[in-house]
């Protein structure tokens, strides 16, 4: 249950073409047949990671997703990290896929969140069909402040560790399948100080159980067997490849729901002690260690080169392990025509008008997003709602660069801007340097 982002009626104030809006009941048209993480139609990197096939105009629209790799990822420098501007499926060439501000800093990255921002998202390029994943940081704090580590499938079954800066003594678990809201999910394990010691979070995910265990210690543990929906006549239990993502992000602006913000322990407060020292609020990852559920046949297999679905219903029964090539020959490139701009290649079939959207925005990954934490109302309301929330000025990676829009112009001078103005100003140099 991805926050719908903020950044699409930014982009929208720069560009001429408003970015659609797509979700089960309404795919996306052909000429961007891409529906991204976010619920917006687009090509390029909309076609990449969290595009959800079941809102994409058909099931191969998306670009096919890389199979599981078991691999201990650090992060002594940011190399291994490639900006969703740059980035177009090659997963052999980066491990992990940003928005936002990453920085290095003794060994690790910081997540940042200058004031202005929506903060930053890592999600990696290999996909988890089951397996096990641990990861060791150090939170952020401070109320409206999350921090969250999450399994989150382009179908949006969804495992998480998720950090309320307002609590540093509780690391919320919580699962959610097919994106469906379900308050009853999530269960609180205690620990020490999680923004001043690191500790190693651990996600074991089979198709029977997971497992999230803090320090080698098992907080919590969920049966697949209890989670049958005699409705749906499925289990309501993640079984999905999922990529794994490292984010944080503004829950308490006004601009989001009133439960939303409740839950994040009130407003951020873009005046507080690290962000005045720092100039933004930060989380500090030292590592990632992916190990890939070692299935001999479905579900849970890593066996060819990448994951589609041939099914709407994106139960595991749905997901194929096969040789489709992952890469796009260019951000005009879709799953329908992977070659189309790249240099070399000859384009053809439907082309997208050169107003397509090519680079989604990212509200930082939260795990929480449409009617969870007690929102009312319908999805896109934390977007659409209000033009002046400082979560609109910034429209994250697209300005070509690893830097955020904040950096590149000066956080400093940022502050004083309004969050509209500030959008239309980083939105257009988006529009500039793709097009
Ligand atoms: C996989 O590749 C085949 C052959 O190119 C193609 O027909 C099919 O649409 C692709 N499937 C997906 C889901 O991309
Ligand atoms: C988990 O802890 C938070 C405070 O950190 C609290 O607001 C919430 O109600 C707790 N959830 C459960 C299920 O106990
Ligand atoms: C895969 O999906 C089918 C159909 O919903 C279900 O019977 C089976 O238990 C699922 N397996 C797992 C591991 O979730
Ligand atoms: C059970 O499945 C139905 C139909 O797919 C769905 O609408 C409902 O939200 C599910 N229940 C829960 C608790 O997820
Ligand atoms: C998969 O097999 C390898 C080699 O035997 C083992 O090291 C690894 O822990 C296994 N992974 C899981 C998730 O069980």
């Amino acid at each position: 249950m991805v926050r719908t982002s903020t950044f699409v009626l930014a982009l929208a104030t720069a560009s001429t073409t408003l970015a659609q809006s797509c979700n089960i009941g309404s795919r996306c048209p052909e000429s961007v047949p891409c529906c991204s993480q976010y619920g917006q139609c687009g090509v390029g990197a909309y076609c990449l990671g969290g595009c959800d096939p079941r809102s994409s105009f058909s099931l191969n629209s998306c670009t096919p997703a890389p199979v599981c790799q078991s691999q201990t990822y650090t992060f002594e420098n940011l190399d291994s990290i490639a900006p969703n501007t740059k980035y177009l499926g090659d997963a052999t060439k980066a491990d992990w896929v940003s928005s936002g501000n990453p920085v290095s800093y003794n060994g690790d990255v910081l997540l940042t969140m200058a004031p202005g921002t929506v903060g930053t998202l890592l999600a990696s390029t290999h996909y988890m069909w089951y397996g096990n994943v641990k990861a060791t940081f150090k939170t952020s704090r401070g109320q409206g402040v999350v921090t969250a580590f999450i399994l989150l499938s382009d179908v949006k079954d969804e495992i998480d560790y998720e950090f309320v800066g307002a609590d540093l003594e509780v690391a919320q678990s919580n699962f959610y399948n097919q994106g469906t809201p379900d308050y009853n999910n999530e269960i609180n394990i205690t620990l020490s100080d999680t923004f001043q010691n690191y500790h190693t979070y651990e996600i074991e995910w089979t198709p029977d159980y997971i497992k999230w265990s803090v320090d080698g210690q098992v907080g919590r543990t969920k049966m697949r067997s209890d989670t049958w929906n005699a409705t749906g006549n499925q289990w309501d239990f993640p079984q999905t490849p999922a990529r794994v993502q490292l984010s944080l992000w503004p829950a308490g602006l006004a601009s989001n729901g009133q439960g939303t913000v409740n839950w994040a322990g009130g407003l951020v407060d873009w005046n507080s002690p690290d962000i005045k020292n720092n100039g933004y609020y930060y989380a500090s990852f030292t590592s990632v260690t992916v190990d890939c559920f070692n299935a001999t046949s479905a579900p849970g297999t890593n066996t060819g080169v990448s994951y589609t679905y041939d099914g709407y219903s994106g139960t595991n029964l749905t997901v194929v392990d096969g040789n489709n090539a992952t890469v796009l020959g260019s951000f005009l490139a879709t799953g329908l025509d992977m070659n189309l701009g790249a240099s070399s290649g000859t384009a053809s079939g439907a082309s997208p008008s050169s107003t397509a959207q090519s680079i989604p925005g990212v509200s930082g990954g939260s795990p929480a997003q449409i009617n969870s934490h007690g929102d009312s109302g319908s999805s896109g309301s934390s977007g659409s709602s209000s033009g002046s929330s400082t979560a609109t000025g910034f429209v994250q990676g697209t300005t070509g660069t690893s830097k955020s829009g904040a950096d590149k112009l000066g956080v400093g001078q940022e502050k004083g801007i309004k969050g509209s103005v500030f959008a239309g100003i980083v939105a257009v140099a988006a529009m500039m340097a793709i097009w």
